[in-house]
């Protein structure tokens, strides 16, 4: 089976768990702060605060942020429910905007038609590794005094007009789960340029305790161990690495997929750099469920993100949500398909990949 997704970890990130292990400093201690440092410079952020999921990493910034109840904020929901969810955790609205069915981005004209006198602020999630149009973004912001989240858990690396996501916003989520371009296994972070967000953040992540036993604010425990730390320092510096490689694979499978009638190869836009977390195809419409159990019966393992928008999920749907109002968002939870094209994924695969796509789609 040429698997959908597959951690690369070797013998650096063993020694460096092993080393942690025998200092018996495992919970949160220097190896976490030497993260944040790496990680707030790879990203050219001033500050980093590490967590233990992507999903924390969210909700800890919206808190930071200061974003409560009554508060609207505007997110797509063709993403993982994540992106969404985290607005719920603080007792904030959610409110969808459509998606460009290029990039399957959140799209800045229906941010615009979204906004009243409640929004406090956007979650662009740059999907598939791929950065939303952040100069029509930044500037909606502006215009209307709003604040930026960017949901980069999927977008370790990315450019947008040669600059890293993560230092647009005013605060980034990055996630570390083990199928994303780098992992800690569990793990997530915030990165941001103020320091009142990251002090804040850094609060709220340990229950609200300004100093030992005392404890000013509500908060939570979602520290990371020194122990996921230590993976996360060694994967960083591999991270250029495997994103190079997930491009080279990328371009290889979109050179032998684009003449392929019935599929449509992933878009990329000119300004920036897609570090292709997934490698997503749009199929002919009705036909993707039964090409893609084709695919997974010849052995190659697929993805779909995601079959269902967030604002159509159960859960949503009590809450009066639908995607009626989002039906870019709605066709393409229909029509998308994730193929392998991690840094293990070899050109014979991607070979076997299009070899059998061209076959089915005869
Ligand atoms: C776009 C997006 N947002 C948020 C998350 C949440 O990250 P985690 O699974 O680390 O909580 C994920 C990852 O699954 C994601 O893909």
């Amino acid at each position: 089976m040429i698997q959908i997704a597959k951690p690369l970890i070797e013998k650096e990130e063993e020694q460096a768990v092993l080393n942690v292990l025998k200092s018996g400093v495992i919970a949160q201690g220097p190896k976490t702060e030497e993260f944040e440092r790496n990680f707030a410079e790879y990203c050219n952020a001033k500050y980093a605060v590490a967590v233990n999921s992507g999903t924390a990493a969210l909700h800890l910034a919206l808190m930071a942020m200061d974003i409560k109840e009554g508060d609207e904020i505007i997110t797509t929901p063709f993403s993982f429910i994540a992106s969404a969810n985290c607005i719920l955790y603080v007792g904030a609205k959610p409110v969808f905007a459509d998606i460009d069915e290029k990039t399957f981005n959140i799209s800045p004209e229906s941010i615009i038609e979204k906004i009243t006198d409640k929004t406090k602020a956007i979650i662009p999630v740059h999907l598939y590794g791929q950065p939303c149009d952040m100069k029509d973004i930044m500037k909606i912001a502006e215009d209307h005094h709003l604040l930026i989240l960017e949901d980069a858990c999927q977008a370790h690396g990315a450019e947008y007009e040669n600059k890293r996501v993560g230092s647009f916003g005013d605060a980034a989520a990055f996630s570390f789960y083990p199928t994303k371009n780098m992992t800690t296994s569990e793990g997530g972070m915030i990165t941001t340029n103020s320091k009142e967000i990251a002090e804040k953040a850094k609060i709220f992540r340990n229950h609200g305790q300004i100093k030992r036993y005392y404890h000013e604010f509500l908060g939570y425990n979602l520290r990371m161990t020194d122990i996921c730390a230590a993976i996360g320092i060694e994967q960083l510096k591999k991270l250029d690495k495997f994103t190079q490689k997930r491009i080279e694979n990328a371009q290889y499978l979109s050179d032998k997929l684009k003449n392929i009638k019935g599929i449509e190869v992933p878009y990329v836009a000119g300004n920036v750099k897609h570090v292709f977390h997934q490698y997503t195809i749009k199929i002919e419409n009705g036909k993707r469920d039964e090409i893609n159990k084709k695919l997974n019966d010849a052995g190659i393992g697929t993805g779909i993100h995601y079959p269902i928008p967030i604002n159509d999920q159960p859960f949503y749907k009590k809450m009066d949500y639908n995607a009626d109002e989002t039906p870019a968002a709605r066709e393409m939870a229909k029509n998308v398909l994730s193929l392998p094209i991690h840094p293990s994924v070899t050109r014979e695969n991607l070979d076997y990949i299009a070899e059998k796509l061209r076959e089915i789609l005869k």
